[in-house]
């Protein structure tokens, strides 16, 4: 069967502020459509996105019928996302998470908890003028910092790794150019000579850290190897705090204008369910794609071995068939089914110090400033591929 197909740029304005009137477009077509603009299939179904990711006839890794020589200019960057797990499917794939989530323990996690307390204190603590951008003031800095300290790279670093993160991840963007591949390359080369010297210094001085922890973790006598190493501390330190930075700023939007006082929704009592259905409501990560690696019938379309699908998680999270009044943020409904995390082999490892950190964050801000009022309306950034403000303008 031919799969319907649905047009819309990635990045027009209108589609940017508000993607779900396109998710919804593109549900009334079927669970699978065909994206012209991408030029491939993606599913919106909640049911679709959820079997897809737990099963292993689908995955991230490119077949290898599908490579393509690396273009040498980019190299560099390729150097990092080769031995990165997020882009490795098993057996490779189960050895490096494997020994990245025994010492990325949810003991290492709640050790966390008071700095991310005291830092989101701090942080407000230092907020002057009458106008305030919460997300360079606040939302940037409590998982860029966080993040640093677990791993151990000294909290100066932080500006830094914010710049060498944010050029890296410019090449998921809809409208990548040279520009923006060589500096992406640039980063990549300095921010792996730079993690480089940092695993040295650590092996010859442990210290009580992630990156001490991954140097000695060893699985079956197998340790990680030195580009295996700077790839998995690269990928902690830019997934650790790209996704959780709009996480923060659009739970925070969220719940300035769901109707409800914020300070109510932040008590310890159901604040656990207010990230919770925050996390459903608006995402900051809509799209993963996973390519065929058998022959697979889906909705009535073949898929055939290296074919692609992108799977939209925010679209699932919004689907009536697994959530009633989709499109309502409920924060006491039961939300946990939502799949901003993902699902199966590549399911966030940090999504549990995700949460501590989205917790902590609107938890403290709004008990601390409960009249905090927005001084301009929030625009999101035109960068589908991180759903996030541009900024967010507060006053207390
Ligand atoms: C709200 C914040 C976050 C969101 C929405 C998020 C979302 C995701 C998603 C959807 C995936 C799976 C991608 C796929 O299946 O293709 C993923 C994987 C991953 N995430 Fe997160 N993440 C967040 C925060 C974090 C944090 C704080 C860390 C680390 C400290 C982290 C580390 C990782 C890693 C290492 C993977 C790769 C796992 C694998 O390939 O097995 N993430 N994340």
């Amino acid at each position: 069967m031919t799969l319907p197909s649905i047009s819309q740029s990635p990045v027009e304005h209108g589609f940017v502020q508000n993607p779900y009137t396109f998710y919804r477009r593109a549900r009334a077509m079927g669970p699978v459509v065909y994206w012209e603009e991408y030029g491939k299939p993606c599913t919106v179904s909640h049911g679709l996105v959820n079997s897809i990711l737990r099963d292993l006839r689908w995955g991230r890794e490119v077949p290898p019928e599908n490579t393509v020589p690396t273009p040498p200019h980019i190299q560099a960057f390729m150097d990092v996302e080769q031995n990165s797990m997020l882009e490795l499917e098993p057996p490779r794939h189960t050895r490096l998470r494997g020994l990245v989530t025994r010492a990325f323990s949810t003991k290492a996690i709640q050790r966390l908890d008071p700095f991310i307390a005291e830092l989101s204190n701090s942080l407000i603590d230092g907020f002057s003028g009458d106008r305030i951008d919460l997300l360079t003031a606040y939302a940037e800095k409590i998982p860029v910092l966080t993040i640093a300290r677990m791993l151990g790279v000294p909290a100066d670093m932080s500006d830094q790794l914010l710049d060498w993160s944010h050029r890296m991840v410019g090449m998921y963007q809809a409208n990548r150019d040279r520009a923006i591949e060589d500096a992406a390359a640039d980063a990549s080369r300095e921010f792996a000579a730079y993690i480089g010297t940092f695993i040295d210094k650590r092996r010859r001085e442990p210290d009580d850290d992630l990156i001490t922890a991954l140097i000695a973790a060893e699985e079956n006598g197998q340790k990680l190897s030195r580009p295996e190493l700077v790839s998995t501390c690269i990928l902690l330190l830019n997934a650790g705090h790209e996704a959780t930075v709009h996480a923060i700023g659009n739970g925070v939007k969220t719940l300035m204008e769901c109707g409800t006082k914020p300070a109510s929704l932040v008590r310890p009592e159901v604040i656990d369910a207010t990230v919770e259905e925050t996390l459903r409501f608006d995402p900051p990560l809509h799209m993963f794609d996973r390519y065929a690696y058998e022959d697979i019938e889906l909705a009535g379309h073949m898929f055939r071995r290296g074919d692609r699908i992108a799977l939209l998680l925010a679209a699932a999270n919004r689907d009536p068939e697994a959530f009633s009044d989709p499109d309502v943020f409920a924060p006491d409904r039961d939300a946990r089914k939502q799949l901003t995390f993902g699902a199966g082999t590549h399911f966030c490892v940090g999504s549990g110090l995700a949460k501590l950190e989205i917790k902590r964050a609107l938890e403290t801000l709004f008990k601390r400033l409960p009249d905090l009022r927005r001084t301009e309306p929030p625009i999101y950034a035109n960068r589908y591929h991180f759903h996030g403000l541009q900024r967010l303008m507060v006053t207390t």
